[in-house]
């Protein structure tokens, strides 16, 4: 049933234990990131606390209250030229997937990236991750390209796929963004 997530909210440090294990079982799963490293509950508080005003983290919740996914505005370059640029992650419980729960923390992304200010979000993944590209295609990013034979997991070759969205069609090119 498609039921998307009871509330979206900024993640804090509590929810670090659950965080970790999300992004552990897509860590795992080999379809979502080219990271290979497991994280700690210890390790996500670090960098939930190491983040500043642009680069938020979000937490989705199920009816009870339980964190059941996460997403997060990242940096995507630092210079400043890129300021109006930012790369997102996305990331479902298994148990949770299939819901509407990607859905609504990809909207409340770009909700979140225009108030900030970000011009345009873009993402790396893996062109066979079937649900990441129906959610992202539903969202209207476009693909820029394919790195073919791009990284390497457990022995072979993996293509990435780059994708964008400009949130705001109509800002002006010179416009620049409010430094926190
Ligand atoms: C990718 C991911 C974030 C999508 O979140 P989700 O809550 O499972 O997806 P949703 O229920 O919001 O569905 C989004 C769209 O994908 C489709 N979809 C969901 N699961 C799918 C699957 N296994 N195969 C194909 N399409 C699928 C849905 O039908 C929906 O499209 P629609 O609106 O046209 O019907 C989630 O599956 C996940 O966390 N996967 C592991 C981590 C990951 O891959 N993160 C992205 C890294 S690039």
């Amino acid at each position: 049933m498609r039921t998307g997530a009871a509330e979206i909210r900024v993640a804090t440090a509590d929810d670090a234990p659950a965080i970790a294990r999300i992004y552990n079982e897509g860590i795992e799963d080999r379809l979502a990131t080219l990271e290979t490293q497991a994280r700690t509950p210890e390790e996500r508080a670090a960098w939930l606390a190491a983040r500043g005003p642009r680069h938020p983290v979000l937490a989705a919740l199920d009816d009870e209250g339980a964190v059941v996914g996460w997403g997060s505005l990242n940096a995507f370059n630092s210079r400043p030229a890129y300021d109006h640029v930012a790369d997102f992650s996305v990331y479902v419980a298994r148990e949770a997937r299939g819901r509407g729960i990607g859905d609504a923390l990809l909207t409340a992304l770009e909700d979140r990236a225009r108030a900030i200010g970000y011009h345009k979000l873009v993402l790396a993944a893996f062109p066979g991750n079937a649900a990441g590209m129906r959610l992202y295609e539903r969202h209207g990013f476009r693909t820029v390209g394919v790195y073919r034979e791009h990284g390497r997991l457990d022995g072979r070759w993996v293509d990435v796929i780059v994708m964008e969205k400009v949130l705001d069609e109509e800002r002006p090119a010179n416009t620049r963004l409010d430094k926190p």
